[in-house]
């Protein structure tokens, strides 16, 4: 099987309705996490531009550990009182920070980092992980990234087969 990146519309809410179906498909059939969190972080980060890093965190009940990623070499385990990908996981809402440099609670995986947008991964009411973009350009997230990012993480979760956590 071979694949070609989709050709995407420039109108933001269009090209993010299209990334998820093209997601979506890239996932049928499939419930492993670590393949589906591995092709969903090669076609974000080979789609959305400007993004040095692309990736998942997966809970093992206890921390948040590295995953599946494009980008540069990452923290691998995170505590939950910890950055924003902890934050998200806490509240399990979705962070969106404009300026890394400005939240005290940052953790500085790759200094070139200057905005962030982190997903809570929840199945069921159980916390799975995150799903963490970060971009060098400040406030590089918009309403329509995040809604169209969200989308994709729930691509991720629809896909794990029966009691995957
Ligand atoms: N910046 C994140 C840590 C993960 S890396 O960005 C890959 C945080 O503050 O939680």
């Amino acid at each position: 099987m071979s694949f070609s990146l989709p050709e995407l519309s420039d109108v933001p809410a269009e090209r993010y309705a299209e990334l998820a179906a093209y997601a979506r498909a890239l996932v049928d059939g499939e419930t492993d996490r670590v393949a589906n969190a591995a092709n969903l972080s090669a076609l974000v980060k080979a789609t959305v531009p400007d993004l040095n890093w692309v990736g998942f965190y997966f809970f093992d009940g206890a921390e948040l550990v590295v995953g599946p990623f494009q980008g540069l070499p990452a923290c691998i385990r995170i505590p939950l009182d910890r950055g924003v990908c902890g934050a998200a996981a806490r509240t399990r809402a979705t962070q969106r920070v404009d300026d890394a440099h400005a939240v005290a609670d940052h953790i500085a995986c790759d200094g070139a980092t200057n905005s962030e947008l982190v997903v809570p991964l929840v199945r069921d009411g159980e916390l799975i992980g995150v799903f963490d973009l970060d971009s060098e350009r400040l406030a590089r997230f918009t309403d329509d990234d995040q809604r169209g990012l969200e989308a994709v993480a729930a691509v991720f979760v629809e896909s794990l087969g029966p009691g995957v956590r």
